[in-house]
């Protein structure tokens, strides 16, 4: 049988599809089970994986596995990857690519739930409820006056989305409830309903709310700096569910410091985690949440058994349902047949 190691736990019904397929290293704490303390982090030890991989056919990894040269040098049979997120950019694709492994991701599952996040957070952050929740908190709350606290309206405001993929598609469905503008930026011009596509530039001198929605790539890298925001409008806000170095920090930080901005609300963060003494945490227009876009029962779980589903296709010698482009293509028919090496793995 193939060996397949896997990088955290996964719910025991969304796995035994995979324990019929292969046999199943699930790594876990040394205390064991399922550890939801955040302080602690699951994350398997590097050494460990090495340890694990070298004789691994496929992987179930998460976003916070590297994968990189070095490990993909230690994994020799190593044919597939299964990863349960969307966004791979913690992987090596080209090396993948160069040495024969296919790449499977979780699209589609999670886009809902990390639109409704980014609406969350605009609202969070337009309505400016994180700084009304520590007047609360921090008994100045006064009696009702009809000029404290005041924003602007989220309603009627114009939304500016930097890419429109699946989860900018989603997020342009929600703004028309809202009755918003919708501008966005993509690649090629998609057929979205109300919505206008414009350059960058032209999206953030205009925008009410800009909300980051691309990958994590070299183009991509660095793409929100000092001059990107002070093309913004001065009460503009600012939201990034995408990856954290999408956005230059240290420029971030000088923006707010300045005012060149009206605000901020972040899903993901460079670097992340975020420490808790980091500047940006200093202001009270910033809102910060751990990473926690797709973070639901519903949609985890779905991210689950579609890296589970990816595994079992790929050792069935079937199409993945969520390939991940640029990886390796994926040898169809028998696995023991596609050229890797798994009859000495059931020894
Ligand atoms: C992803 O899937 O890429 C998210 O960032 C984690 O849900």
């Amino acid at each position: 049988m193939p060996r397949v190691f896997v990088s955290d736990f996964i719910p025991g019904d969304i796995l035994e599809p995979l324990e019929a397929h292969a046999e199943v290293e699930v790594w876990s704490l040394p205390s064991g089970g399922l550890q939801l303390d955040p302080q602690v982090s699951r994350r398997v030890p590097r050494e460990k994986l090495l340890e694990s991989l070298r004789d691994c056919d496929g992987w179930l990894s998460m976003l916070s596995d590297t994968i990189d040269v070095a490990l993909l040098e230690s994994a020799p049979r190593l044919r597939v990857i299964s990863q349960m997120s969307v966004g791979v950019d913690n992987i090596d694709v080209d090396a993948c690519r160069g040495r024969g492994v296919s790449i499977g991701h979780t699209p589609d599952v999670l886009t809902d739930t990390t639109a409704d996040t980014a609406f969350a957070l605009i609202g969070a952050a337009v309505r400016r409820l994180p700084e009304g929740e520590a007047i609360v908190k921090s008994g100045a709350w006064g009696p009702w006056d009809p000029w404290h606290f005041l924003s602007r309206d989220l309603h009627g405001a114009t939304i500016g989305i930097v890419g429109m993929g699946r989860i900018g598609q989603a997020i342009a469905r929600r703004a028309r409830g809202f009755d918003m503008r919708v501008l966005y930026t993509a690649r090629t011009t998609k057929d979205v309903p109300g919505a206008t596509p414009l350059d960058l530039a032209g999206l953030l001198e205009r925008a009410d709310i800009v909300v980051i929605a691309v990958p994590l790539a070299d183009e991509t890298r660095g793409m929100i700096g000092r001059a990107e925001l002070g093309m913004m409008k001065e009460t503009a806000i600012l939201v990034n569910i995408a990856r954290g170095p999408i956005v230059d920090t240290d420029a971030l930080v000088e923006a707010l410091a300045n005012g060149v901005i009206g605000g901020v609300a972040l899903d993901v963060t460079d670097p992340e985690p975020l420490p808790p003494d980091h500047p940006l945490l200093q202001f009270p227009n910033c809102l910060v949440v751990p990473h926690i876009g797709s973070a639901t029962i519903p949609a985890r779980r779905a991210m689950a058994s579609l890296a589970v589903a990816n595994l079992v296709a790929y050792l069935r010698g079937e199409p993945m349902p969520a390939w991940f482009p640029g990886s390796a293509e994926q040898p169809l028919g028998d696995y023991s047949a596609s050229g890797s090496p798994s009859e000495s793995s059931d020894s």
